[in-house]
C-alpha cells in the first residue's frame, strides 16, 4: 500500500496505518471495498494534529519525518479554528504527503493553554525525542471533564486531548484509481456501502478550478478510557483526494485552507 525505499520509513508509515486502522475500522473497510473493487489504494496525504506548545507543535513532530527527507511544502492559516498547518513532501511521489496541524494557544481562552501545560508536562523528552511520538497515542491523563470543557471552545483541542499523537485521518489517492477515479464515483460507492460522509460546506470540498477536490467520512465514535470513566467520542475519519495538473503539467501539490476548514470537521461530536 505504502512503498517506500527506505525499510525504516516504510516500517514505520507501516506502524501509522496499522494504528490508525485498528482504531478506526471502518476506514480498513473502506480501504478494502476498494481493493476488492480491484484498485490499488495509495495515500495522497496523512495529517497529525497537535498545539503551538514549544515541546509539541508542529516542529517536535515533523523532526522525524525529516530525517527521511521530507521537506515542508506549503503553510496554511485557519483564522476561526485558530489553527496553523504546514504540509511536508518526500521526494517519493508515491509516498504520502504529511499535513500537521496546531492549535495556536495564544488565541485560545486561557484555560486551553493551561490544560495544555498540565498535559504536555507529563511526556517524557525521550517520547519527544523518538519517532514513537508518531504513533504513542494519548500520552497523558485525561479526564471526561477536562475533555468537555475543552470540546465546548475547540473541538479540535478536546480530539487532540483524548487521542494524542497518531494519524488523524489517511487521505486516498483519487488520481491513482481506476475505476472509482471521480469524488463523485466514490462518494456514492462509500454511501451505498453504509458510511456517512461529513456534508459540511457540501460533500465535496474545492473544484477542478481550485485544483483539488476533497470528501471525507464523518469520524465513528469509539469507547475512550479517562481517567473518570468511559465515554464514546468520535476518533478519526477517512479521506479522499482528486488532485489536477498545474499549467506546467505537473499535479498541484498543496492544500486549500477553505476545503480544510470544513474537513476538520469530520471529527466534530453530534450536537
Ligand atoms: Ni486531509
Amino acid at each position: 500500500m505504502l512503498q517506500s525505499q527506505n525499510p525504516q520509513l516504510q516500517h514505520l508509515l507501516e506502524k501509522m496505518w496499522r494504528d490508525y486502522s485498528t482504531l478506526n475500522p471502518s476506514a480498513q473497510a473502506i480501504h478494502d471495498l476498494f481493493v476488492g473493487q480491484g484498485e490499488k489504494v495509495l495515500n495522497d496525504h496523512v495529517a497529525y494534529r497537535t498545539f503551538n506548545h514549544p515541546r509539541l507543535g508542529i516542529r517536535s513532530l515533523a523532526q522525524h519525518i525529516e530525517k527521511y527527507g521530507y521537506k515542508p511544502m506549503g503553510e496554511y492559516f485557519f483564522k476561526e479554528k485558530k489553527l496553523y498547518a504546514q504540509h511536508f513532501e518526500s521526494m517519493n511521489k508515491d509516498l504520502p504527503k504529511i499535513f500537521i496541524s496546531e492549535l495556536e494557544l495564544e488565541k485560545i481562552e486561557g484555560f486551553v493553554a493551561e490544560e495544555v501545560d498540565k498535559m504536555v508536562a507529563q511526556v517524557p523528552d525521550a517520547l519527544i525525542q523518538s519517532e514513537e511520538i508518531l504513533i504513542c497515542g494519548r500520552p497523558w491523563k485525561m479526564s471526561i471533564e477536562v475533555y468537555q470543557k475543552l470540546a465546548s471552545v475547540s473541538e479540535y483541542a478536546s480530539w487532540v486531548a483524548a487521542f494524542g499523537f497518531r494519524p488523524n485521518h489517511f487521505t486516498v489517492n483519487v488520481n491513482a484509481l481506476k475505476k472509482l477515479h471521480s469524488l463523485p464515483l466514490i462518494n456514492e460507492f462509500v454511501k451505498k456501502n453504509g458510511h456517512t460522509l461529513n456534508s459540511s460546506g457540501g460533500e465535496i470540498k474545492g473544484s477542478a478550478a481550485e485544483l483539488l477536490e476533497q470528501s471525507s467520512t464523518m469520524a465513528k465514535e469509539v469507547e475512550v478510557n479517562f481517567t473518570d470513566g468511559k465515554l464514546k467520542v468520535p476518533a478519526c475519519y477517512y479521506e479522499f483526494a482528486k488532485r489536477y495538473p498545474l499549467p506546467n503539467g505537473e499535479l498541484y501539490n498543496g492544500f486549500i485552507a477553505k476545503s480544510a476548514d470544513k474537513i476538520f470537521e469530520s471529527t466534530n461530536q453530534k450536537k
